[in-house]
């Protein structure tokens, strides 16, 4: 008999009988332990499908107790989250983390009733690459931090990628695959999502070690199991069909096709082998896959992610072809799992739209027979969402998706209006809408953003932002003695702004600063579209929230040494200092391509980037959630030798500078880090303004400077830096300095 995702949590909850609270008992007392016998957990009314809506209330007992009841473990957790930031003031955080612990001494009590119904039944959380753009290098107790905050947010269903090379390892080896050929097929620790979609193979720089698939799949264990205790339903890897290219050798027989090439790179890294689903071998593996999955991890699903034409289109748009290749898939999932649901992410329609005709999504969907077999991820929906145009997918269950962020870019930016109207509008429009996720490609700073969609799942209007800005600052700020009005006053202005972008036209998604592209005299500013650089609010706005913040420390002192204040005001002074490169950098190309483009000149003009690069590197620096040293620290910890540290490094540095060997996408997951600030975009500026000063306008040649600057960047790739993460700068101090170099009164 198989398990149902509800029996799954049975099955692992520690009675028989029921589902067990002492998850969420134990994230209490991790994280507010003074308190943790002044709440009380009970189960009512259990939901026993998975369509059924998220209901708590939670009320004070006649001895005081905070007493949360509610219909699931996730309405539970959710439940006590409504209490801990509305009533108690405080809340977990990205980054910064817990803050739960500022509670107040004495829990104040309820006069009311609080009580809260979901409006969708599920929360999904992550995309794919998440796993390699932001916790690629996770260690437990990061994952720790991150589902304590998914539970305490509602989320119940994240996909769970940790750990599955074990799983697909050891099937190719049944197969009588070779450890050289299968490890010839795996991509490096930073590079493993898009391996995981087919459209790259194989690393670069060093091969993947036994090390790091045997670390991650106990990683992967510790997440799962934590998932299931919380509530959550994990979904799991399945078998895609992406082979290593030595399939041949051991079935001869078998019928394969060769993926497309992704972005530039070389054929060796790309062109993935995919083994047809209408072969024999295909459910097969398949039942492999899924029973080794369930061995290691647990019966503890029947939510399957699968997807096989991320960013790689079908071998064929033959509409019998589609529909035969999703029929055989979803037979080989129902034969390894007969509850399983196939969970795809949508992502391919709106990236391959020219593919993705009409009637070819509704072949390929139409070969799942069963609609309640499948869910899909619309990945983009505050944006470019594809429900309406698919008619709700052919009526495929599916789920509102705000993807928001590309590569773990970093600018401030957000949009507000699409975020709580659109998905309501949905819910009206689409019986098969099912629930709201994130899918954004990295964590960042703009976390109200994310809350504030999450909390839309809660509420049948869309919610009243100002209210909703105005809660979130208080928690935001706990601990500090007072919350001076200026912060409220700050993050108004920036909810009606930075946060309120409504124009396609100029941006769908976080952008990018200048600085992190390669240099040149044009192309840079204006972009528009998924990582434009075009600003979509007036830059003075910002400034007056940077005075706005830094006098409000000055009138609370407290707030210095508080990690949301440190955190925010950090993330906008690397946002204006950002805002003021354009203007500098412009300055610089008209002086260059102007009357008298003098050596001193082009320099004096180039020196003003160099300054406000260099304050962008101080003020990071002040933070270590800003610091590239801890990215790579965190890297070079996994390895079990120096030298495979080196390569971790290797993995960590070109991920986010050259993404590829030679730079194939080049600054696509580009930070502003301290250090890399320092160590990568000044010297490349350095050499441009070198470049300029030396080089007449007529004979301006920007392939001839990228390709020079190309091989200092692959040196930089290689560098090591075995010290672990410098010391953080003083805060205070560097703002000062920002503040005269800005000119700004304070
Ligand atoms: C799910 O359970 C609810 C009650 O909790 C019930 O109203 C609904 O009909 C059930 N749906 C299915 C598909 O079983
Ligand atoms: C693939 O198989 C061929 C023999 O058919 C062998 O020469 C080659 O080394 C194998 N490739 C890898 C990466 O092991
Ligand atoms: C492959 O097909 C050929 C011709 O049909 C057959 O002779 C051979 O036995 C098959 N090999 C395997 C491994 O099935
Ligand atoms: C689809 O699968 C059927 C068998 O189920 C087969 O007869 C048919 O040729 C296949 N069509 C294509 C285009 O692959
Ligand atoms: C907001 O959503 C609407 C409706 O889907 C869409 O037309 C618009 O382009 C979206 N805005 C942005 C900035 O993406
Ligand atoms: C409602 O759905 C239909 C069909 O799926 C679509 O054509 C229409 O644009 C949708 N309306 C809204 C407001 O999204
Ligand atoms: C957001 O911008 C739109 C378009 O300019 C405007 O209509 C709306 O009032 C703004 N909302 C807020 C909260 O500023
Ligand atoms: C975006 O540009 C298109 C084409 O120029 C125009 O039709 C549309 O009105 C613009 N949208 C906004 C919100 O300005
Ligand atoms: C050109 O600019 C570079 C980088 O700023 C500087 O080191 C160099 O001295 C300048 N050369 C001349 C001739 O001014
Ligand atoms: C520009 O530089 C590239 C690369 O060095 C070279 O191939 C090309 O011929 C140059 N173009 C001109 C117009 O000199
Ligand atoms: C970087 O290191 C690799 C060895 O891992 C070497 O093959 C390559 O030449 C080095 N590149 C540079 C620019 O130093």
């Amino acid at each position: 008999m198989k398990f149902s995702a509800i029996a799954g949590v049975l099955f692992a909850a520690s009675t028989a009988w029921g589902l067990s609270t002492k998850g969420i008992q134990n994230l209490l007392h991790r994280r507010l332990p003074a308190h943790a016998n002044d709440f009380q957990f009970w189960l009512v009314n259990v939901k026993t499908n998975d369509t059924t809506n998220d209901h708590y209330t939670v009320t004070t007992t006649k001895k005081g107790e905070i007493l949360v009841e509610g219909n699931s473990l996730s309405a539970l957790s959710s439940g006590l989250h409504r209490y801990l930031t509305d009533v108690a003031g405080v809340d977990i955080f990205w980054y910064i983390g817990s803050r739960l612990d500022q509670a107040p001494r004495t829990l104040p009590k309820l006069t009311d009733v609080l009580e809260g119904t979901s409006i969708v039944p599920w929360r999904y959380y992550f995309n794919t690459v998440t796993f390699s753009y932001t916790s690629a290098f996770w260690t437990w107790e990061d994952w720790e931090d991150q589902l304590d905050w998914m539970a305490l947010h509602g989320i119940n269903f994240p996909l769970a990628w940790a750990g599955q090379e074990k799983v697909l390892v050891e099937v190719l080896q049944e197969l009588g695959l070779t450890d050289e050929e299968i490890n010839s097929y795996l991509s490096g620790p930073a590079f493993q999502a898009w391996n995981r979609f087919g459209n790259i193979q194989g690393s670069w720089g060093g091969s993947l070690p036994t090390d790091w698939i045997k670390k991650q799949y106990i990683l992967g264990q510790q997440i799962v199991g934590r998932m299931v205790e919380l509530g959550m339903t994990p979904i799991f890897p399945a078998f895609t069909g992406f082979v290593p290219r030595n399939i041949s050798r051991v079935l001869p027989n078998a019928t394969t096709v060769t993926g497309g090439s992704w972005n530039k790179f070389p054929e060796i890294y790309t062109n993935d082998v995919f083994l047809e689903p209408s072969d024999d071998n295909y459910a097969l593996l398949q039942k492999s896959f899924i029973s080794t999955m369930q061995r290691d991890f647990g019966q503890v699903t029947k939510y399957y992610t699968l997807d096989q034409y991320n960013e790689n289109n079908p071998y064929s748009g033959d509409t019998e072809y589609l529909r035969n290749i999703s029929r055989y898939t979803w037979e080989s999932l129902k034969e390894a799992d007969s509850e399983a649901v196939w969970v795809m992410q949508g992502w391919l329609f709106s990236y391959s739209a020219s593919f993705w005709t009409d009637n070819r999504i509704e072949a390929y969907l139409s070969g799942v027979e069963d609609n309640s077999d499948m869910m899909i991820l619309d990945l983009f929906s505050e944006s470019s969402p594809q429900w309406q145009r698919t008619n709700s997918y052919y009526g495929k269950p599916w789920v509102w998706c705000q993807l928001h962020d590309y590569g773990g870019n970093m600018g401030m930016y957000g949009q507000i209006q699409n975020i709580t109207q659109n998905p309501i509008a949905a819910l009206a429009n689409s019986s098969s809408l099912q629930g709201f996720g994130l899918t954004m490609e990295g964590q960042e700073g703009n976390q109200i953003i994310y809350d504030l969609l999450l909390a839309q799942a809660w509420s049948s209007d869309p919610i009243d932002t100002e209210t909703y800005f105005k809660n979130w600052v208080t928690t935001r700020y706990a601990g500090a003695k007072s919350i001076p009005k200026g912060l409220y006053t700050a993050w108004e202005a920036m909810r009606t702004t930075v946060y309120n972008n409504t124009d396609p036209n100029i941006s769908t998604a976080v952008t990018k600063s200048i600085f992190e592209l390669i240099p040149s005299i044009s192309g840079l500013t204006g972009r528009t579209g998924q990582q434009g650089t075009l600003v979509t609010y007036d830059p003075a706005v910002l400034v007056d929230v940077w005075k706005l913040f830094y006098q409000a420390a000055q009138s609370e002192k407290s707030l210095w040494n508080n990690p949301g204040f440190q955190y925010d005001i950090v993330d906008i002074t690397r946002q204006v200092l950002s805002n003021a490169f354009i203007p500098a950098y412009n300055n610089l190309v008209s002086v260059y391509t102007g009357n008298s483009p003098t050596a001193a000149n082009i320099n004096a003009a180039g020196k003003a980037l160099i300054t406000i690069l260099q304050a962008i590197d101080n003020v990071l620096s002040t933070n270590k959630n800003f610091m590239l040293s801890t990215w790579i620290s965190k890297a070079r910890s996994w390895a079990p030798s120096s030298a495979i540290a080196d390569f971790y490094e290797y993995n960590a540095r070109n991920q986010i500078t050259l993404w590829g060997p030679n730079g194939e996408i080049s600054d696509y997951a580009s930070k502003s880090w301290g250090g890399l600030v320092s160590s990568y975009y000044i010297p490349r500026w350095e050499m441009f303004i070198g470049y300029l000063n030396s080089t007449a306008y007529a004979s301006y040649n920007n392939s001839a400077f990228t390709a020079e600057l190309l091989t200092w960047e692959l040196e930089w790739n290689n560098e090591t830096s075995r010290s672990t993460y410098s010391k953080p700068g003083n805060l205070k101090k560097v703002l000062t300095e920002v503040a005269t170099l800005l000119s700004i009164a304070i």
